[in-house]
């Protein structure tokens, strides 16, 4: 295969911020930049010499992408089967239609993991709300998730008794779900691995997550483990990225239950909120990995070279009496900031993040929280954000 080279043209199905920093990647390589995205003022804007305002079901828009690009990425996995199509018609898609169609549903994406044999806790696909009901019945307190469209805990309703289940049916929607057993988790992780169109893959150590009403709060890498989970995370990573056939990044969410097991959460085949910090503590970041990916060229190492931790700045630090102080906040070290260009902060809206690097985990983690508790005092109560003692019981 020929590799895709510096000053060819990299399309993105998506401008939000994953495709603005990984645009940003991409540029400092040499590359220009073209985005789709249904909102004129998406966040790769700034970054792309070429946007084109269209919906993510808009065949004739993603061929016009496709016809300017030696290749198309995705930022985001909710993309129509039928414009997957059309650009690979025109162009090289990377990942191709195969994947994103799994992953795209939740109800596919489940049962292709439960047919291939990862782990998962236990499920069913529910189609009406007696079904939502019986799973409740079945296994307890349980989130029905949307199959399509939903992202940070929106698109879900968790439930506690069955009779809750028509309210919750009725909160989706009224149409066909998820239903998920409440996990007894006992930390997150998640596990990125990046492949080439011939195979080649490099995986990443795991990244542990902490997440405060279904959002992400704070991700930090390397995740304070014990060796043989990490082990056994990443082989189970690179066996589905295997299996699915992704070329580009796929992040395997994951959850270690309080008895020890590992779980499969959910998978995205793009770059990943909980691997932000590889842009400042790992040899290769995610953003670039994915160039290289998608370009066919060699992978980055990715190998940690400084404990990185990141905490996610949402809408509601704009939305505070006083504006963000940021001065303050950067006056920790080792620490960054970074925010997306979006105008219109909204509660639960992805802003930014920020970044710290320190010696180890636990001091990576601390400053970045302790820049987060410094920039915004006002949102601390509902966003947990206090530092847990990072241990690893082995
Ligand atoms: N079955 C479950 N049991 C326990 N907790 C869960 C379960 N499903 C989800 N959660 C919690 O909610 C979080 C978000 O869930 P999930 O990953 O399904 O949502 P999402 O909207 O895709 O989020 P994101 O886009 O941020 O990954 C999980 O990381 C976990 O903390
Ligand atoms: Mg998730």
């Amino acid at each position: 295969m020929t590799p895709i080279l510096p000053g060819a043209t990299i399309g993105f199905l998506g401008g939000g911020q994953l495709g603005r920093m990984t645009a940003f990647a991409a540029r400092a390589m040499g590359y220009d930049i073209h985005v789709l995205d249904p909102d004129a003022a998406c966040a790769s804007r700034a970054v792309a010499s070429r946007t084109i305002t269209a919906g993510f079901n808009d065949v004739a828009a993603a061929v016009e992408l496709a016809r300017g690009c030696d290749v198309v990425t995705l930022e985001i996995e909710q993309i129509h089967p039928d414009v997957l199509d059309a650009v690979a018609a025109e162009t090289a898609l990377r990942p191709g239609r195969a994947p994103v169609y799994i992953i795209q549903d939740r109800i596919r994406q489940k049962q292709w993991l439960q047919q291939q044999g990862f782990p998962l806790g236990a499920f069913a696909a529910a189609t009406t709300a007696q079904e939502v009901e019986d799973a409740v019945r079945a296994h307890g307190a349980c989130i029905a998730k949307s199959t399509h469209g939903g992202y940070d805990g929106r698109g879900q309703v968790r439930l506690r008794e069955p009779e809750q289940a028509a309210g919750a049916w009725e909160a989706l929607g009224g149409r066909p779900c998820l239903v998920e057993q409440m996990v007894s988790i006992d930390y997150e992780i998640s596990v990125l691995v990046a492949r080439r169109p011939g195979g080649e893959m490099a995986v990443y150590p795991p990244s542990r997550n902490h997440h405060t009403g279904g959002i992400l709060t704070w991700a930090v890498i390397p995740a304070v483990i014990p060796d043989a989970m990490t082990t056994q995370a990443q082989a189970m990573a690179a066996a589905i990225a295997e299996r699915i056939g992704i070329v580009g990044l796929l992040a395997v969410e994951c959850f270690v239950t309080t008895d020890g097991a590992l779980l499969v959460n959910e998978l995205a085949p793009r770059p990943h909120n909980t691997y932000h910090h590889s842009e400042r503590g790992l040899a290769t970041s995610q953003f670039e990995q994915l160039v290289r990916a998608v370009c066919d060229l060699p992978l980055g190492s990715t190998a940690v070279h400084a404990p990185s931790a990141i905490v996610n700045l949402l809408g509601e630090v704009w939305l505070q009496p006083h504006a963000p102080h940021i001065t303050h906040a950067l006056e920790v070290p080792g620490t960054r900031l970074h925010l997306y260009g979006k105008a219109g902060a909204r509660a639960g809206r992805k802003m930014g993040h920020l970044s710290s690097v320190g010696d180890d985990a636990q001091q990576a983690l601390g400053r970045v929280l302790e820049s987060y508790r410094r920039l915004s005092p006002g949102t601390i109560a509902s966003f947990d954000v206090h530092e847990p003692v990072l241990h690893s019981t082995i």
